[in-house]
């Protein structure tokens, strides 16, 4: 599918965005351990998290659809998942291979785990290592690294102490839900805080987590007990319409009801730093997360430098920063980045590609980017590489170039933010209209 982007002066509006990515898989599976019943509400439709559930429909969790976004999972407790007939598909997601892998190193059945050519090519042994150390059997690819995997989980595992080399979310999860079939105590501790939404929807369930500093630690055996998850707006979707509105010449949007968990909300830290004209309002909490209203107004912007506990704080929102540095005066460094090549493409090659072909100057680095800003941005075909952020934020871009930009690969959009091209052509059509 191609993705057709004209120029455009003005972005505003009030708006929402579908549910958290991050937190409609941990609500699914967390859901799926629980003792009784849990309700999810604005559980996010996207390919990723309707992979999730179907791998839990096939390891015997109950998931009933009730509506838009709206599911009932009947828990089984811990420990009883059933054996799946068929292999387990976890798509173009990161999140399910690896999380799924946590859950299923405590259950004594046999799996297999594969994905899309993307996800087959991203490492798993980050996860299979700890787990292994914990009892788990897993066997893939280039021993153990590369999915397809097979697992074979264990009743009782080993509690871990594990020091991750990489602040990683999905690491830290996976090692925490596996925990949770250790007796003992499993911590985490991580060179940066990654996200934390495991962590306090395991406090939400009834589980209690420590954390000291930059490690976290649960004690296995502990009960889940259902309870119902409304998910927050995805703030990483947001993302896209706040750096359209902070670049446009006469932009404002607000995003309301957005997660605000601040192990995500980097990216608006960065925007401040700029100069971008901005308000956010914590309004409340739903299951452990806090939730709120963003503004962001058209801003003159000024190139900043990154790198550090930040990164992993707005490690998705970096395609999308790419394009607002290319907007604002000055060069923008990014560093301690590497991350971005393991994702679902190499994020530094290919928005320096991408965002190359529309006359940005971006240079990269081994762990990160230069972008010189103020280039005039000219309208091309430019690639999604299959890669649904790397898609949004070429989008972001085409508002800003003269003329017209055409995203090949669009549909990998539906991974993460299905109504986004029908959103940004409502909010660019009524500024029109004006
Ligand atoms: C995610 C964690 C991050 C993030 C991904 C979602 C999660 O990945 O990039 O989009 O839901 O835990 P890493 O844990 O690999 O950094």
């Amino acid at each position: 599918m191609e993705l057709k982007v004209g120029q455009a002066k003005r972005l505003e509006g009030t708006i929402t965005v579908p549910g958290d990515k991050s937190i409609s898989h941990r609500a699914l599976l967390l859901g799926s351990l629980a003792h009784g019943e849990t309700v999810i509400e604005n559980f996010l439709q996207g390919k990723d998290c309707l992979a999730t559930l179907r791998c839990l429909r096939q390891l015997g969790v109950k998931i009933e659809e009730e509506g838009e976004g709206r599911l009932r999972v009947e828990g089984r407790g811990l420990g009883n998942l059933q054996e799946p007939e068929e292999v387990l598909d976890a798509g173009n997601s990161g999140t399910t291979m690896r999380l799924l892998l946590g859950v299923l190193a405590g259950n004594p059945i046999f799996a297999v785990l594969t994905g899309d050519a993307s996800l087959r090519r991203r490492p798993m042994d980050r996860v299979t290592l700890p787990l292994k150390l914990m009892g788990a059997e897993i066997w893939g690819r280039q021993e153990g690294k590369l999915a397809p995997l097979a697992i074979r989980g264990q009743r009782k595992l080993r509690p871990l102490e594990y020091t991750s080399p990489v602040a990683s979310a999905q690491v830290k999860s996976a090692v925490l839900l596996a925990g949770l079939y250790a007796e003992g105590e499993t911590s985490v501790t991580e060179p940066a805080l990654s996200r934390d939404h495991t962590e306090r929807m395991l406090g939400y369930f009834g589980v209690p987590v420590k954390r000291e500093g930059l490690t976290v630690r649960l004690k296995g055996r502990a009960l889940l007990q259902g309870r119902p998850v409304r998910v927050p707006g995805d703030f990483s979707a947001a993302a896209f319409f706040l750096a359209a509105a902070a670049i446009l010449p006469e932009g404002r949007v607000t995003v309301r009801e957005v997660g605000l968990n601040p192990t995500r909300t980097g990216f608006l830290e960065v925007l401040e730093a700029m100069g971008a004209r901005l308000s956010v309002e914590v309004t409340g909490e739903w299951a452990g997360e806090p939730v709120g209203n963003v503004t962001v107004e058209s801003s003159a912007l000024r190139g900043v430098e990154i790198g550090g506990e930040i990164i992993p704080r707005l490690i998705d929102e970096i395609p999308v920063l790419t394009v607002v540095a290319a907007c604002a005066a000055g060069k923008t460094v990014i560093r301690g980045a590497e991350e971005l090549r393991y994702k679902e493409s190499d994020r530094l090659a290919t928005m320096a590609q991408e965002l190359g072909r529309l006359g940005a100057k971006v240079e990269v680095l081994p762990d990160g980017l230069i972008i010189h800003g103020g280039y005039p941005l000219q309208g091309s075909r430019v690639q999604s590489h299959g890669d649904h952020r790397v898609a949004m934020a070429m989008a972001v871009a085409g508002l800003v170039a003269e003329g017209e930009t055409i995203i090949e690969g669009a549909e990998a959009i539906d991974v993460s933010f299905p109504n986004f091209p029908t959103l940004l052509a409502t909010l660019t059509e009524e500024a029109r209209g004006k």
